[in-house]
């Protein structure tokens, strides 16, 4: 990599960040298409985001990737959003900013990935949690559901994302059982089973023997849920998959190419030490 004063920069702001694994599968890409670019990871820790970010054009930034806690700032900071939480900026060539959000498409392309015709399939979504990430995919993957129903440890929680979601249900944390049984497909995406995190005795025994299930989690890859999915036949879905897409559509959205999944997958992979 060569990198000079004409070279685009974007990076990946959060907090934190110093564990983002968008550096490496950016560049990867980069590097697989011999573009003048390179991007990397800026710790915000700041109540004020979206200054941050506007002033981030005077810099030269061709665009950003925002995490945690700042994606609600990112739609805020921006000229035009497609969504009010904004993962993906763009400065365009008139300076305004655009942001747009590619997690929810991004989870939908890796699950076309793991089970093509999981159109045909779901009409029953249980989403486990109730945080920034289960209500961005329970958003994204209503219109294809009859209903969507999220459990979240803490209720008002699971109330609020219900609300959001045109077809969105409560399901009590206590009722679980429930939801695994009535489930054509069951996202995890709390925290629960991470590397250094509880893990939880999902109870995957009730589940139905056509259920897609996946699991946002990528340390460890195979989460004990997979694990006990996997060991009933389940087709099931690992965390990496979002990961990669999301990223490959944000790539796309500033370069204008596709980028390949499959490389990306290599090197988080051999990155994560499997
Ligand atoms: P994100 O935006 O990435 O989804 P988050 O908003 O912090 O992150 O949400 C984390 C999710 O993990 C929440 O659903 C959280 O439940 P609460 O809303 O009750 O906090 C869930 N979570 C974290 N630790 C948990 C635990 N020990 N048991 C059950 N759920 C847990």
């Amino acid at each position: 990599m060569n990198v000079t004063s004409a070279t685009k920069l974007l990076a990946v702001i959060g907090d934190p960040v110093r564990h983002s694994l968008s550096p490496l599968m950016h560049n990867g890409w980069i590097a697989d298409y011999g573009l003048d670019a390179v991007y990397t990871a800026l710790p915000l820790k700041s109540d004020d985001a979206t200054s941050v970010i506007r002033s981030m054009k005077a810099l030269g930034f061709t665009g950003l990737n925002v995490t945690v806690p700042h994606k609600e700032a990112a739609a805020r900071a921006a000229d035009r959003t497609e969504s009010e939480v904004a993962n993906t900026l763009r400065w365009e060539d008139d300076g305004t900013l655009s942001a747009f959000n590619t997690d929810g498409l991004g989870f939908i392309d890796a699950l076309t990935e793991t089970a093509p015709d999981w159109r045909g399939r779901v009409s029953r979504i249980f989403i486990i949690g109730a945080g920034g990430a289960g209500l961005g995919i329970g958003k994204a993957l209503s219109a294809y559901a009859d209903t969507v129903h999220f459990a979240n440890r803490t209720l008002a929680r699971a109330e609020a994302a219900a609300s959001a979601v045109p077809n969105g249900r409560v399901l009590r944390w206590e009722d679980l059982e429930r939801g695994f049984g009535a489930a054509d497909l069951i996202v995890q995406t709390t925290t629960l089973g991470m590397v250094g995190q509880l893990s939880h005795d999902w109870p995957v025994r009730l589940c139905r023997s056509t259920v897609i299930v996946a699991d946002i989690v990528y340390k460890p890859l195979e989460t004990d849920f997979l694990r006990a999915a996997r060991a009933r036949g389940l087709v099931a879905m690992d965390g990496l998959g979002m990961l990669i897409h999301q990223g490959a559509r944000a790539f796309e959205l500033w370069f204008g190419v596709k980028p390949d999944t499959q490389k990306a997958r290599a090197r988080l992979l051999a990155a994560l030490g499997g």
